[in-house]
């Protein structure tokens, strides 16, 4: 064979010829690093974020047409791109020539918040606009399934993009008066896609509704009209060249890396002669399993093998039995040839596609679907394969080839050999898959229960296939296959035996049940956990192919034989998940116009950097240039939770190419000791490792490849000792970090003897990783004189950093600069723990004098970072008949880890939002801050109270099961009222909550929807919806009276321009915006004249975190401070020539020798609650909201769907109500994806498993609510902060509690159905596994849980 070693392929129009490619180099590094195309960003190198999303075009010579797919550019090796078309989002538009339409739409509809996953969903929506100029919203959100936003709560991103969505159905008004709903859609943004075409009837038209907004309250969030057209014609060209035939067509590409050598051979044979030669050798298409297991998983495979250009392996044909697929067809491209076939045959003969069809719409995001071969997902073996389950129950056929030899064999219950293992031998390939078709009479089924539906791995799947006998319900053949059950795909042999020759009626049901119960079981410890609920889905996806079959059967044959009726309640079983259209209003005050034209406080804004983050032109920690010289760090972290450090050996790290030097506690110059209140923390650990992730040591090297096989290669030995992982462990051993905290009010004895009835009970709520989409990022440059250091960090509290590192290297604070320009997302997690990394970061840049950088691997990040605290509640509510509190007694419990962090601070807040926004008159609270063996937990949005107000709502829920009354009238009834003092002896003033409470029944309409929630439970037995109300209140101050301070430095240059300092840092929640907003307003001048370059420790100093909402009040303040400083300075020259401009009056001052420069500053008035007596204020002021929730929750799997929510927040008189609105959305789906998603898992020994989105779900955009409305409280002004705004970061993110109890409304009434009524604990997040093991019926009553004590969990709740 001719070997090519040269690869060729275009970025943005610009040829690249590369030789020598590393084949491990993946195509996201290659642009970043080699080409600096920085736009393109690295969330998770898992391909399950999309921050890495490109388009890829190539010319397809079959079909004879241009391809452009998406593709995750951190698992696309740059080898296969040969003759490929890459663009980023730098090749699409920039702010400085012009903007694509869809950057420009996401920007200005305010999709965008840090701005990190920005470009990959620009990419994303251009890719399908170039294949489809007209796509509807259906196609625009399945574009979008792999595509993660942690800020934005998606809803502003859609909404955005509807505007190039057509409706499914035109009304055909264009150009007429009425105008088109095309138009009004647009308008209306995710509003009515199909008119109901009434306008002018006396229904009214649909259009008309969404018009229909209270006086004073606008949805104008954006102008679409003002929106470029999108014009398909101005895209750049596909490069000519590549559609010309190749020179040398049969040139075998070789490229030889370090480890690993990749060869993409042009023929079969030549494939089939290299796959004897190396039988070790993996194909890779795709790369999405092979790319996972070399990064994730630190596999080495020498040789590569590339099939994807091969014809016998790329095509697809109909036979007479189905169709032949080659195996390296991709997921994208066999779902496109299914649907047509399903389109096009016959229904009867496509039963197997449809199934596959079902199990494609779920299975990845588009970018990997569109790389992913059907060959690699057979031969990888998963035992959660989606496909192999299907394949297996519908009898495939895979066609093996070795040289010189091919055999065909059918997919059973011999295919697969072991944990992904194969009958395949090591020198044969899999050539092509034939799919069948399906018999009259013959009927199949696919299911898959995960934990989030968009782009995630199963927790159990199946294919189940029947066929009749003619003219008959007696079970002729019979295959059900499962995956999730065992350590492959298992095929249920006994049952499918035993109910042969049965009819398909209730008792072959139970037949069934019983077989498979006994058949597929799991011991108690099985890897993957969720035991019982793994085992109860299988009997639940029988029982509802049994329905879906009996339907058919009625449907088909219901002249030929009598088939069993279902009873229509029970139809609901039968349904598939379906979307619905989503719709929603946002509603907010409008200012009226002010006398200052330069006046937009209150205006909707777009966020400031808004344009650069859709183009890839902001600049996040990472972007920042290479310096001269620099080097890359990986850190060596313990495995072990608790133990002593016996050896630590880097005699082989040290080998490793590239390797500067490896560093432990002993390079620290200054303080290995640090910490933000303990100094309990070590920069590396020294003698004895606290937690799995706990920092040992840490490698240098030139390449961040070289520093992380080489932190691989550092040895460790431990002696082991006991460790303490869970909150009950900890209690046993009383392991607390300090002495029990207690806050008291009334008279608790007395309260309890007053009760009419009183209820104890508990509640445990797990924590959430931060997954802020940009990780933890260090860049450190020593600058060679007396000590300094200069440090950027992409962290939410520079000062920290500063005093943290000057402590570290044992320099005074002077010598070391932080600067931040923004952070992609930190929501607490960069509040303290940014200086995990940037501490040993400095010490490498100081040890080895040259800059320094790391940027943590997503693993990594979850690991050694920590999230929000788990907590325990436990309590005892007294209450009267009418349910109204009387008395309450709670021990809270927080899992702090291995040090205290701020978790003391987090248990203070919990402490003080322990009554949710309910009057206890008497009340006694205790906490405990668990010491234990796990990474130190840290601040998360909201920061303790969600927490405890999830555990008020707990016992507010039992107070109503006991009652026997409507919740929201209990609710209400407890409500705090104006004037009233809290449990803390602090009087509220302006309370909104009953205002937002009234407005939020009655927007939400309350009361009917109930009504219609009841009949649909009534006609639903598996499926239930529910509904639930919830309100929030949340102080707004820190708790530590002495952070409530900020400053702010203000210079006005002699052209007028103004340079804002401030300092706080911006991480999407538009703090930059308003500040710049408030300044402008301050100082009459436009928006466009003031910039904000950095947060920095040498111009503002001393700064408190951007943290606890207060970022507005506190440097908004400062800022006025400053401004009003300068006014007064320039007051004589403004009344020396009044009719001057401002720039006049620069000059003048200037000229006169006055100082354009002023520093601001502020410290929140009035606080001073004391702890001892349990008096003074706690906070400035509070923030309050309701939240209204409809879900529905199917019984037999515990999936569940967002049907609807209200929200009503009081913002005061908001700064800008784009970034507000942006807020409360973004911080509901947060609290959304914390109450019913997100579950960190760990081993007994306290191994994190969750460590990327493969694992750990965080919402995406199909989670949001079908239907989600909005509106900041009317009339509601704040004196208390600054331009009578209020807070607004943390306090929406409790309203997705409405969520949560909204399912364990439906769950109650699923028990109830059972026959099972009264109280029930359900324990957050609300997963599937613990609402269908809530929901008791017979089939989970056949598969019971092991005993505990008697085995070891796989995973234990902490
Ligand atoms: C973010 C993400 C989400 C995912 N979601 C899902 C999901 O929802 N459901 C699911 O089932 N899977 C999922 N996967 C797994 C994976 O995408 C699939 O298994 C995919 O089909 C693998 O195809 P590939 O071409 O990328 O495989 P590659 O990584 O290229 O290869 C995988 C393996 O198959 C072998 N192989 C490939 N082709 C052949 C052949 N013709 N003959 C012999 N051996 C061969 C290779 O040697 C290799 O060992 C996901 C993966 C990622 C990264
Ligand atoms: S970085 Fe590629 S998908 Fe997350
Ligand atoms: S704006 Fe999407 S992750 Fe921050």
């Amino acid at each position: 064979m001719k070997e090519s070693h040269e690869l060729v392929f275009f970025v943005n129009g610009r040829k690249i010829v590369e030789k020598n490619v590393d084949p491990e180099l993946t195509l996201l590094t290659y642009l970043r690093r080699t080409l600096g195309l920085t736009g393109t960003k690295l969330g998770c190198g898992e391909g399950g974020c999309g921050s890495c999303t490109v388009m890829v075009s190539k010319y397809n010579r079959l079909e004879k047409k241009i391809m452009h797919i998406t593709v995750n550019a951190c698992l696309a090796p740059l080898c296969s791109l040969h003759r490929t078309a890459v663009t980023t989002v730098e090749g699409i538009g920039s702010s400085t020539t012009q903007l694509h339409p869809v950057q420009e739409r996401i920007a200005k509809s305010h999709g965008s918040q840090c701005g990190f996953c920005t470009p990959g969903i620009v990419m994303s929506v251009y890719t399908l606009l170039r294949n489809n100029p007209d796509p509807t919203m259906a196609e625009i959100e399945d574009t979008l399934q792999g595509n993660l936003c942690r800020c934005t709560g998606y809803r502003a991103i859609l909404e955005g993009l509807s505007t190039f969505a057509k409706p499914s159905k035109c009304c055909v008004q264009s150009g007429k008066q009425t105008g088109c709903c095309k138009e009004q859609f647009a308008a209306n943004h995710l509003g009515p896609s199909n008119c109901c075409g009434q306008e002018g009837t006396e229904n009214g038209c649909c259009k008309g509704q969404f018009g229909a907004n209270p006086p004073g309250m606008s949805p104008r969030l954006f102008e679409p009209s003002a929106f470029k057209p999108l014009d398909p014609t101005q895209e750049p060209i596909f490069p000519p060249e590549l559609l010309l035939p190749q020179k040398s067509p049969q040139d075998t590409l070789v490229f030889k890396g370090e480890r690993v050598t990749w060869i993409q051979p042009t023929t079969l044979k030549e494939l089939l002669v290299l796959k004897g030669r190396h039988p070790e050798a993996r194909l890779v298409v795709g790369n999405t399993e092979v790319g996972i297991e070399m990064r994730m998983k630190n596999m080495l495979y020498p040789i590569i093998l590339a099939p994807a250009h091969i014809p016998e392996m790329n095509f697809s044909c109909h036979n007479d039995t189905g169709i032949l697929f080659g195996a390296a067809c991709t997921l994208s491209y066999i779902g496109s040839v299914l649907k047509q076939a399903v389109d096009q045959l016959p229904s009867y003969k496509t039963e197997v596609f449809k199934a596959i069809l079902e199990q494609l719409r779920w299975f990845a995001g588009q970018q990997v679907r569109n790389v992913a071969a059907v060959g690699g997902n057979i031969m990888t073996a998963s035992p959660i394969s989606d496909l192999n389950p299907v394949f297996m129950a519908s009898g495939c056929l895979l066609t093996l080839s070795s040289e010189g030899c091919k055999r065909i064999v059918r997919m059973d219950q011999d295919f697969f050999t072991g944990y992904r293992k194969t009958m395949v031998k090591p020198q044969e390939i899999l050539l092509s898959i034939e799919i069948p078709y399906t018999k009259k009479g013959e009927y199949f089924s696919a299911y898959k229960q995960a934990q989030r539906r968009d782009d995630d791995i199963a927790i159990v799947n199946c294919g189940m296939r029947v066929a009749f006998k003619e003219g008959t319900d007696i079970v002729e053949e019979l295959g059900l296959s499962y995956g999730g059950m065992a350590v492959n795909t298992v095929f249920a042999k006994q049952t499918c035996k035993q109910l042969l020759g049965k009819k398909w009626n209730r008792s072959m049901l139970q037949e069934a049940c019983s077989l498979l119960a006994d058949e597929l079981t799991l011991s108690p410890s099985a890897p993957g956990g969720m035991v019982q609920f793994r085992r109860t889905l299988t009997l639940s996806f029988f029982f509802k192919f049994y329905l879906t079959v009996l339907q058919k059967l009625g449907q088909d044959f219901k002249n030929d034989f009598q088939v069993e009726a279902i009873p229509p309640d029970y139809l609901s079983a039968t349904e598939l998940f379906h979307k619905d259209q989503p719709s929603a209003v946002q509603l907010f005050q409008e200012v009226p116009p002010g006398e200052c034209p330069t006046d937009v406080v209150g205006q909707p804004l777009a966020h400031l950097s808004s344009i650069q983050q859709a183009t890839g032109e902001a600049i996040y920690c990472d972007d920042l240039p290479r310096f001269e010289n620099e080097l890359y760090l990986a850190l060596v972290t313990s495995t072990e939770a608790h133990a002593k450090i016996s050896s630590i050996d880097a005699s082989e790290a040290l080998k490793v190419a590239g390797v500067t030097c490896f560093l432990t506690a002993k390079d620290v110059p200054g303080s290995n000791q640090t910490g933000p209140i303990f100094m309990d923390e070590t920069v590396f650990a020294d003698g004895v490792v606290t937690c799995v992730g706990h920092v040992i040591g840490a490698i240098v090297a030139d390449t961040e490849a070289h520093a992380q096989t080489a932190a691989r290669a550092v040895n460790i030995t431990y002696e082991k000792l006991k460790p303490i992982i869970t909150i009950e462990e900890a209690i046993t051993h009383k392991s607390f970090h300090m002495p029990e905290k207690k806050i008291e009010n009334g008279n608790i004895d007395l309260g309890f003897a007053q009760s009419d009835d009183i209820i104890e009970g508990e509640m445990y709520i797990g924590g959430q990783e931060h997954f802020y989409l940009e990780t933890q990022c260090t860049v450190a440059i020593p600058r060679g004189e007396d000590g300094e250091m200069e440090i950027f960090v992409s962290t939410q509290n520079p000062t920290q950093i500063q005093t943290f590192v000057a402590l570290a290297l044992g320099v005074p604070a002077n010598r070391v600069v932080c600067r931040v320009k923004r952070i992609g997302g930190g929501f607490g997690g960069k509040e303290t723990r940014s200086s995990l990394l940037s501490t040993v970061v400095a010490v490498a840049a100081h040890k080895t004098k040259r800059p320094v950088r790391c940027s943590l691997k997503r693993d990594e990040d979850m690991l050694v970072t920590g999230g929000r605290n788990p907590f325990l509640g436990r309590y005892k509510v007294g209450f009267q008949k009418n349910g109204k509190i009387v008395a309450l007694d709670l021990k809270l419990y927080c899992n702090a880890g291995n040090s205290l962090d701020i978790s003391s601070a987090v248990m203070s807040r919990a402490l003080f939002h322990m009554d949710n926004a309910y009057k206890i008159p008497n009340a006694r609270v205790i906490s405990y801050v668990c010491k234990t063996n796990l990474t130190s937990n840290t601040a998360f949005r909201g920061f303790g109270a969600p927490q405890a107000m999830l555990i008020a709502e707990c016992w507010m829920s039992d107070i109503v099961a006991k009652c026997g009354l409507p919740s929201e009238q209990v609710q209400r009834l407890n409500l705090y009222q104006e004037g009233d003092t809290t449990y803390t002896n602090q009087k509220l003033e302006a309370v909104n909550i009953t205002k937002c409470w009234d407005e939020c029944l009655e927007n939400s309409s309350f009361h009917n929807r109930r009504k219609a929630v009841d009949d649909f439970n009534r006609q639903h037995r598996w499926k239930k919806r529910g509904l639930a109300i919830i309100p929030t209140k949340f102080g707004i101050s820190f708790n530590a009276t002495f952070l409530n301070q900020a400053g702010a430095l203000v210079h006005i240059y002699t052209d007028g321009s103004v340079l804002l300092t401030h300092g706080g840092v911006e991480m999407g929640q538009g703090l930059h915006t308003k500040m710049v907003q408030t300044a402008s307003k301050a100082l009459g001048i436009p928006v466009s004249q003031i910039h904000i370059s950095e947060t920095s420790t040498n111009t503002v100093p001393n700064t408190s975190p951007t943290a606890a909402s207060v970022s507005s009040d506190l440097n908004g303040m400062a800022i006025l401070n400053a401004c009003q400083t300068l006014l007064e300075r320039l007051e004589p020259f403004k009344v020396a020539n009044p009719k001057g401009t401002w720039k006049d009056w620069i000059s003048a001052a200037y000229m006169d020798r006055v100082s354009l420069s002023a520093a601001g500053f502020y410290r929140t008035p009035d606080l001073n609650y004391d702890w001892d007596k349990n008096e003074g204020r706690a906070y400035n002021y509070y923030s309050y909201g309701v939240a209204c929730s409809e879900v529905e929750i199917d019984c037999l799997t515990g999936d569940h769907k967002n049907l609807r929510t209200d929200i009503v927040m009081d913002v005061g008189s908001s700064l800008n109500p784009a970034v507000d609105i942006g807020q409360v959305e973004g911080g509901f789906m947060q609290g959304l994806g914390y109450f019913t998603l997100e579950e960190l898992r760990y081993s007994p020994g306290g191994v994190l498993y969750t460590r990327g989105p493969g694992a750990y779900k965080i919402p995406s955009a199909g989670d949001i609510p079908a239907q989600l409305n909005v509106s900041l409280l009317r009339e509601s002004p704040n004196r208390k902060a600054i331009y009578s705004s209020k807070a607004v970061g943390e306090p929406p993110l409790f309203l997705a509690a409405s969520v949560f109890f909204a399912i364990k409304d439906a769950i109650g009434t699923a028990r109830a159905a059972a026959g099972k009524t009264g109280r029930f604990c359900l324990n957050s997040p609300a997963t599937p596994e613990r609402i269908r093991t809530a929901c008791i019926d017979e089939l989970i009553g056949m598969c019971p849980p092991a005993e505990p004590g008697t085995f070891t969990p796989w995973n234990i709740e902490v």
